[in-house]
């Protein structure tokens, strides 16, 4: 749409690179998840009668009552334990959670158990789903859980439990902020919290982030976020848990989630997010060629740092000749995202180089078609990132891989470079940073207009045929 900036891209670059990096980290970590298994248990017994929420607030207020005797007649009850617990098993993530009273006091950011122990317990946590990667969890900010001192007065009480996570690390980068952002909280939101309310915690917001993405938190839940670096004052919940869970790059792991939820419902969530009706973006009924004409979304990355298409305006050129609408789309971090989803979820193709713009492809409709083309050396995060999108919402998906002879690397390194020869080999050695920085930050793609022109035009069928089914 409009033009990129150059940090932000050089920032994009960085990110992306990083995250190829540890995906090695990942791949040597799988086989040992470590083992924390701490968990403090305190008992209070109550009447049966009075329900696990009414005790709760009871618990709260007429705390003396908890050590009184109870009367012999009421003492077939069931205990009623409240705990602070985390499970630290999962490679991806830890989750901890107090399954009673908690206050949080933002100013240190520490969530206290207000039932009274024995004996005191403190966790820690940083509740973002990237636990494999120390380089960015040096980043994420940890909360704290503990049984001890006495929590501090409510100021703000809430009646629904709190979901506690992280929006720093790589946040800000489109395709992070779904990938360890988004699809993580849905995933942790419909396991933990199933048709119940619950109010978000998030720590490190951006100032810019709880507005970008106001609609879409929204459908999650309708209480307002609390930005814990921006609160002063302490909140009670009935319950708190901390942590988002993830299923890894890009997916939800339907035999992993309650009601086998799936992308495609994720998608739902998007849909009614945006929910078309505030939109001003034309649809493609109010531009006439398109009646005939499949609408076509060039992912452009012409301002960012690398793995631009160099010789984009004859590669529209030729979209156009074959038969398409063609709209560039160039997303900036303020890009209404209102106006991206109706522009894309009106759309019938995309098409784009791998980079985090790509992420937009959520927002396609299912049956759609999507061309990544990927660079020399990016195959695996190609597939990962945005080849599992695309099956995951049935997408009609093309990968082009570009030949040697179409990146920009020949030039530099020569066309018999193992770099370019055989890239796998060298990933088999584990890259090095500045290998990765060669694939990612240096190379440009100039495509093969004959080659590529072959893949448009099954890219057009494709359209041509979803377009009618879709009218
Ligand atoms: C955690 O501790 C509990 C109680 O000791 C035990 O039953 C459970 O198997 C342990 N879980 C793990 C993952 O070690
Ligand atoms: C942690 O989660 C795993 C997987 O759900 C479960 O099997 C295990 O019992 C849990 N451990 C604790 C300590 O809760
Ligand atoms: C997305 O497209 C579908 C099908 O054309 C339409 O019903 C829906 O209103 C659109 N949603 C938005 C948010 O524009």
């Amino acid at each position: 749409m409009k033009k990129g900036r150059a940090s932000k891209a050089a920032a994009i670059a960085t990110i992306l690179f990083c995250l190829l990096l540890l995906w090695f980290h990942t791949m040597s970590l799988s086989s040992t998840s470590r083992i924390n298994n701490i968990t403090a248990t305190t008992t209070t017994v109550f009447p049966t009668k009075i329900s696990r929420e009414k005790t709760r607030v009871a618990m709260q207020t007429v705390k003396s009552q908890n050590s009184q005797p109870m009367p012999r007649a009421q003492q077939e009850q069931l205990p009623l334990t409240s705990q602070i617990s985390c499970n630290r098993t999962y490679l991806r993530y830890d989750l901890c959670s107090i399954d009673g009273p908690t206050v949080l006091d933002p100013t240190t950011s520490t969530f206290f158990m207000v039932a009274p122990t024995s004996t005191v317990q403190v966790e820690k946590i940083k509740p973002y789903p990237r636990k494999y990667e120390d380089y960015i969890m040096a980043q994420i900010k940890e909360l704290s859980l503990t049984s001890g001192p006495p929590s501090p007065p409510c100021k703000i009480q809430h009646d629904a439990p709190a979901l506690v996570f992280s929006a720093g690390g790589y946040t800000g980068n489109f395709f992070h902020d779904f990938n360890d952002g988004f699809l993580p909280l849905f995933i942790t939101a419909s396991s933990i919290f199933p048709n119940r309310d619950f109010i978000m915690v998030v720590s490190q917001a951006r100032d810019w982030w709880p507005s970008k993405y106001a609609d879409l938190l929204k459908v999650f839940s309708e209480h307002p976020i609390v930005t814990l670096e921006k609160d002063s004052a302490t909140h009670c919940f009935p319950s708190a848990t901390l942590g988002l869970m993830s299923h890894g790059f890009m997916t939800i792991d339907q035999t992993l989630i309650p009601s086998s939820k799936t992308l495609m419902h994720f998608r739902h969530l998007l849909e009614k997010a945006y929910d078309g009706s505030r939109s001003l973006v034309s649809s493609p009924h109010h531009c006439p060629n398109s009646l005939s004409r499949p609408r076509l979304i060039l992912v452009s990355r012409r301002h960012n740092v690398a793995r631009t298409i160099m010789n984009q305006e004859e590669v529209i050129q030729v979209m156009k000749e074959i038969g398409f609408d063609v709209i560039v789309f160039e997303p900036r971090r303020d890009t209404s995202l209102d106006e991206s989803y109706a522009l894309i979820n009106s759309s019938h193709a995309m098409v784009g180089v791998h980079g985090a713009g790509l992420t937009h492809a959520l927002f396609l409709r299912p049956r759609s078609v999507f061309i990544q083309v990927v660079p020399i050396g990016v195959d695996w995060a190609a597939d990962v990132f945005f080849g599992r999108v695309a099956r995951g919402l049935n997408l009609e998906y093309i990968e082009y891989k570009i030949g040697v002879e179409e990146s920009s690397l020949v030039k530099k390194y020569g066309k018999d470079n193992m770099l370019l020869k055989d890239p796998y080999a060298l990933q088999k050695k584990g890259w090095p940073i500045e290998i990765m920085d060669i694939y990612l930050k240096e190379q440009n793609v100039k495509l093969d207009l004959l080659k590529f022109r072959k893949s448009l035009e099954g890219a057009y069928h494709m359209a041509k045929k979803f377009m009618h089914r879709a009218r």
